[in-house]
């Protein structure tokens, strides 16, 4: 076996025959930066996959995880606890919006989009709402990649491959709104409205068919959407008014990318699930989890008979005690260096620096909250996707790493970027976008 050899790993969400014909290698990162193996520093403008966000190589959790495994490697999560996973329970539910009661721990985020979902099922069905099992999720929605992600799901090349997914599923139009929100900096002010397809579902499928309906507060993968003003207050009250649980995918909103703990803060919407990973070890170990708001655990525990199982459901890894003393430690970080509020403060530097590419020929959208911002180009001469890709490839060879999706260039920096980062991110996409075709 050659050690160069590429060829036996199949690489996720990636071009492979492209990738393995001009390898892009990271072997190290350390602070803002990632070392590629040909000894080049990389400034991450996009918090690895949008997770590591107190920065990489955070000195105290990388020594929590080391002594972690040293003093409990794995404990069986199934009819036994360890005590971080009751103290990272109760840590998150003090960072929670007021009324959140119990956290359920998987490895993902589309695990945690999963848990989120039987959930809402299982919460209907034992208070005597069993009829309601139809999910709604959105257009241009991103929920991971498992079989309930890609059905509340929106993103068409996600889901077209792979048969019928799952049955009973509708999906809410996405808030993308090019005619009357271009360029806005911050929440959007048009399309509360569009809220009111939920109140379309219910009207053609009965309220008592739906369990649950989820979002993202900030639909990031698919390109940045921020939501209009008053959109999400409208999608609690429609599920309010008809027993829908509402479930908020933070993923990627949740530990301080909005200068809040989650978006739901930042929004001063309330739902009543929130799904969360990435940032919750800081990208360190794969943790997921899900908060769910007071009574649903106890209703859910209620319906089952003495003895049984609650809830059949859980991971082999669920609160493994790596994933839970990196999760302590990057709480403790988030809260010490008050990161969650340096990114508050950054927001409007961040803002104005993104929005000054507004002008460059290709650009025809900005869209920007906390440290998020996405820059929308029209398709280059080669096709849908070519340019930004190119725009992308050199930007790693300039030493700066963005993220595109399709036409769209995604930014979410680790919360400790420094002012001059943002500048040197934003100067060379600059240069880059003007030299693409
Ligand atoms: C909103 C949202 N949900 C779920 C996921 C899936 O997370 P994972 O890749 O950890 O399974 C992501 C990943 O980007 C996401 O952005």
């Amino acid at each position: 076996m050659k050690l160069n050899d590429l060829s036996s790993y199949w690489m996720p969400f990636t071009v492979n025959r492209q990738f393995k014909a001009a390898p892009r290698m990271i072997v190290g990162a350390q602070g803002m930066y990632f070392q590629t193996d040909d000894g080049r520093e990389i400034l991450d403008g996009t918090a690895g996959l949008w997770c590591s966000n107190a920065g990489h190589g955070q000195p105290r959790i990388v020594e929590a995880i080391q002594q972690q495994a040293a003093k409990l490697d794995y404990a069986p999560p199934f009819q036994m606890g360890s005590p971080a996973q009751f103290e990272l329970a109760n840590r998150l539910v003090d960072l929670a919006p007021e009324g959140f009661g119990q956290v359920f721990y998987c490895n993902s985020g589309s695990e945690a989009v999963e848990t989120a979902l039987k959930t809402a099922l299982a919460w209907q069905r034992a208070r005597g709402e069993g009829t309601r099992t139809r999910l709604v999720g959105r257009e241009r929605g991103y929920h991971g990649i498992n079989f309930g992600g890609i059905s509340v799901g929106g993103i068409v090349g996600n889901r077209a491959m792979f048969g019928a997914l799952l049955a009973g599923v509708d999906h809410l139009r996405h808030t993308h709104d090019p005619q009357r929100n271009l360029f806005t900096q911050g929440v959007p002010e048009h399309g509360a409205d569009l809220a009111d397809d939920l109140e379309r579902l219910v009207q053609l499928h009965g309220a008592q068919t739906i369990a649950a309906c989820i979002v993202e507060p900030i639909a990031c993968s698919t390109g940045v959407l921020v939501p209009p003003r008053g959109y999400l207050e409208r999608l609690r009250s429609i599920c309010d008014r008809h027993g829908i649980l509402l479930i908020f995918d933070e993923v990627i909103t949740g530990f301080g990318r909005l200068g809040t703990p989650f978006a739901a803060q930042r929004f001063g919407v309330t739902p009543d699930i929130i799904t969360m990973a990435k940032g919750l070890t800081n990208g360190t170990v794969p943790m997921g989890g899900i908060l769910v708001r007071e009574g649903i655990y106890e209703t859910i525990c209620a319906a089952a008979a003495e003895g049984a199982v609650e809830l059949p459901h859980g991971y082999t890894y669920s609160g493994h005690p790596l994933a839970c003393a990196a999760a302590l430690a990057s709480l403790d970080v988030y809260r010490e260096e008050g990161l969650f509020e340096r990114a508050a403060g950054l927001e409007p530097l961040w803002q104005e620096a993104v929005h000054s590419l507004r002008g460059l020929a290709p650009i025809v959208d900005i869209r920007n909250l906390g440290l998020i911002a996405g820059i929308e180009l029209e398709a280059g001469p080669n096709g849908p996707g070519t340019r930004a890709f190119e725009i992308y490839r050199r930007c790693w060879e300039e030493g700066v790493l963005i993220r595109v999706t399709g036409d769209i260039i995604a930014l979410s920096p680790p919360l400790i970027i420094e002012e001059g980062q943002v500048a040197h991110i934003v100067d060379t996409l600059r240069r880059i976008i003007a030299q693409v075709d």
